[in-house]
């Protein structure tokens, strides 16, 4: 059997985000060793042009990072709901959230199940979130009705190569896990989620994020390979630690890993 779920596996995706643990893990990873200084989180709220009164919805919001890092600059009439299918992370996101400058709201919607009446909103956000829903076609649905016409749907994601370097060393410590990194192409990638939104929406247009990774200690790096799709198939934790830390030391001290994201932008 494969050791490795498949992104959109409901089981997988259930156990994974119960919290934000696991998420989090991966985040510290890309603050302190990313390349680029000005920090994907700030970028992507660069890219929303957005009118001073618009209604927003957020899906997959995970712990509400996007919010939480732009505070000092939501327009005060943005009206922003917070959604998430995981109860643990609608808490978090809540928790993190919640009496701060912006009077948002707390939803736990799945995405495949939106439940708002059809042109309820002018902004639908996605980020890092549509490879995990096993029915894609129908969140494009879903976003499609709930958006009022010429409303905006803004989806990220990652391409082919993003963190191909992490993949190819989990390989190297054991040849079963090898595929640790594999996204099916059938999946949403930079590469295709063009074309899956032309679907249903118009003008498609794609922006990518400059980055990478060059990682200089072990310990963050062992806990984000053990945040994603092995956290069952590695046993000995010490193993694959020590493993790490020699790869780190025959790469001169510092491991370089590619970085691909992007951000998607679509009309109703
Ligand atoms: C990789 S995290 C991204 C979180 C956040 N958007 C970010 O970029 O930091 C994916 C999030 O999507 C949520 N998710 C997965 N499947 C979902 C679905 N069908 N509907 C809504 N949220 C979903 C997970 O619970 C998780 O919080």
């Amino acid at each position: 059997m494969n050791p490795i779920a498949a992104l959109s596996d409901r089981r997988y995706v259930a156990e994974q985000y119960r919290n934000a643990d696991n998420l989090n893990a991966r985040i510290m990873l890309h603050r302190r060793f990313s390349t680029n200084p000005y920090g994907w989180i700030r970028w992507v709220f660069d890219q929303l042009h957005l009118p001073p009164q618009c209604r927003i919805l957020e899906l997959g919001s995970g712990p509400g990072d996007l919010w939480l890092e732009n505070l000092d600059r939501i327009p005060a009439l943005w009206t922003i709901t917070i959604s998430d299918s995981s109860p643990g992370m609608a808490r978090q996101a809540r928790r993190s959230l919640a009496g701060r400058t912006h009077p948002f709201q707390f939803r736990i919607i799945d995405a495949q199940a939106i439940p708002y009446k059809k042109e309820s909103f002018d902004v639908v956000i996605a980020d890092h979130m549509l490879y995990h829903v096993p029915d894609r076609s129908r969140v494009f649905s879903e976003i499609h009705r709930v958006l009022k016409a010429g409303g905006r749907f803004y989806a990220s994601t990652i391409g082919r190569n993003h963190i191909r370097e992490l993949g190819e060393l989990i390989g190297r410590f054991d040849p079963d896990l090898a595929s640790w990194g594999w996204r099916s192409p059938d999946s949403f990638l930079l590469e295709n989620g063009a074309s899956q939104l032309s679907q249903q929406f118009s003008q498609v247009s794609l922006r990518r994020y400059e980055d990478s990774l060059i990682v200089t200690e072990a310990a963050p790096l062992v806990d984000y390979l053990l945040s994603g799709r092995i956290e069952t198939a590695v046993e000995n934790r010490e193993k694959i630690a020590k493993f790490v830390e020699r790869e780190l030391a025959d790469s001169g001290g510092a491991f370089h890993v590619t970085k691909d994201s992007g951000l998607f932008e679509a009309v109703r």
